[in-house]
């Protein structure tokens, strides 16, 4: 079958011998879960969550140094499951669950800057909404992105509690494969956690090794769910038969829409804000897993009714490249928010007419109504829908679209695993920096 044989390789292109064995993403949710059955506090679950239940009273604010594959996914983790406003709330508010910034992910002077201006509050005498610590994720252990971010901030942080201190170890939490820079440096300062990221885990692929699975245990993510929900996709993927299997039926829209009509461009339509960052995660997994050989579809996220109002010009008139995928969630997290009545001397914005309605309701007419403007312009759409939005969702549609995309590598001849094409600028950035 599909899953079994033709995914555990990746790509007829590449000599047997050479193929990098990166499909270990597939079963991995599954694993994991049977581990923590077995194996209880001492699996590798177990290891995560006590580490990230033991950081949580240490610190109010958490930084998650990483970049690419590295950090899109507990971006989409965050945005997607925590309050639109945690930083915000007090820490009662926030159930004890520190405030979450990234870094790591960019050589922006300013922005660094300025993360490490609000940091340099912090010192060993702080109160606890001052006092910080950080994850600092990197395969390689080599993206100098993120060890540049790393040398800084550890640097802020060693200078608040002295270099030697144990309870400074006990702030850095490095997670990386078994060998590279930051795997030497951090046995080297002696870190008392340190948690490994597979090799036969492609980076885009990883959010269900540490790399997503800590800093969400530690945002108060329910990982378990989000672990069941890869893992029950990952099933209904091996087993369910095409018009009941997500995987293989949105790869096989994606792939005849391209090949019959030309639809090159590929947006994923997010109906509300808290997925766009899963819509950007999706985007450099599938621009750099299948971007290559002059092939590829463009990815695209937006997120509606927000961008109706930049690209829906564009969407409804424009070229026809497009495939459009709405990600609709049907059920709100929160109680619905309606529109207030007020007095008729009030009414000159002409809204007491929709008193009563529920934002969902609105944003209900808003998708139907688009959906209807490009069905009326022959322009297709194909809707991914969401019963709710929680752990267990995020779950499946993380693993769904990896699935999708490594299928979709296979339809089109393009191994999936790998980013040769990254290399260039890294070449070229590492011989004006250190010369040849
Ligand atoms: O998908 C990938 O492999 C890349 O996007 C990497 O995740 C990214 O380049 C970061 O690499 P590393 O984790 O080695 O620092």
């Amino acid at each position: 079958t599909l899953a079994d044989v033709d995914l555990l390789t990746s790509g007829e292109k590449v000599p047997a011998d050479k193929q990098p064995l990166d499909a270990g993403f597939i079963m991995l949710p599954t694993n994991l879960l049977e581990e923590q059955k077995s194996q209880g506090e001492q699996s590798l679950l177990g290891q995560i969550k006590a580490v990230a239940k033991g950081l949580q009273p240490m610190i109010d604010r958490f930084l998650v140094l990483g970049i690419g594959g590295s950090y899109m996914g507990m971006r989409a983790l965050f945005e997607g499951l925590c309050h639109p406003y945690h930083n915000e709330l007090s820490r009662s508010a926030r159930g004890g669950i520190p405030r979450l910034y990234f870094a790591g992910n960019n050589i922006d002077n300013d922005e660094t800057a300025g993360l490490l201006e609000v940091l340099q509050a912090s010192s060993n005498n702080s109160p606890i909404e001052n006092r910080w610590g950080m994850t600092v994720i990197s395969k390689s252990g080599g993206t100098l992105e993120t060890a540049v971010a790393f040398r800084l901030f550890r640097d802020a942080l060693e200078k608040t509690y002295g270099a030697e201190s144990k309870e400074v170890t006990e702030l850095v939490v490095p997670i990386t494969g078994e060998s590279g820079k930051l795997r030497d440096l951090a046995n080297a300062t002696g870190y008392p956690a340190i948690f490994p990221i597979p090799d036969g885990v492609g980076g885009r692929f990883s959010v269900f090794t540490a790399v997503g699975l800590f800093p969400a245990a530690v945002m108060g993510v329910d990982i378990d769910a989000l672990l069941q929900g890869a893992a029950d996709m990952t099933e209904r993927f091996r087993t369910a038969p095409i018009g009941e299997n997500p995987v293989l039926d949105y790869t096989g829209v994606c792939h005849l829409l391209e090949k019959n009509k030309g639809l090159s461009t590929r947006i994923l339509s997010t109906w509300g804000s808290r997925l766009e960052a899963f819509g950007l995660w999706y985007d450099q997994l599938l621009a750099e897993s299948i971007g290559k050989e002059e092939k590829g579809a463009l990815p695209l996220t937006v997120v509606n009714t927000r961008d109706l109002h930049s690209r829906g010009q564009q969407h409804q008139e424009g070229v026809r490249d497009k495939l459009i995928t709405n990600v609709i969630v049907e059920e709100p997290s929160t109680a619905p928010v309606s529109v207030p009545q007020v007095g008729e001397d009030r009414d000159q914005d002409q809204l007491n007419r929709l008193q009563g309605k529920a934002m969902p309701e609105l944003m209900d007419a808003a998708i139907k109504g688009t959906n209807k403007a490009y069905a009326e312009v022959n322009r297709p759409t194909a809707d991914l829908v969401f019963p709710k939005l929680d752990a267990y969702a995020l779950g499946q549609a993380l693993q769904m679209m990896m699935l999708a995309t490594v299928v979709e590598g296979r339809l089109i001849g393009i191994n999936p695993y790998g980013q040769p094409g990254v290399e260039a600028y890294k070449q070229n950035m590492g011989e004006i920096l250190y010369g040849k």
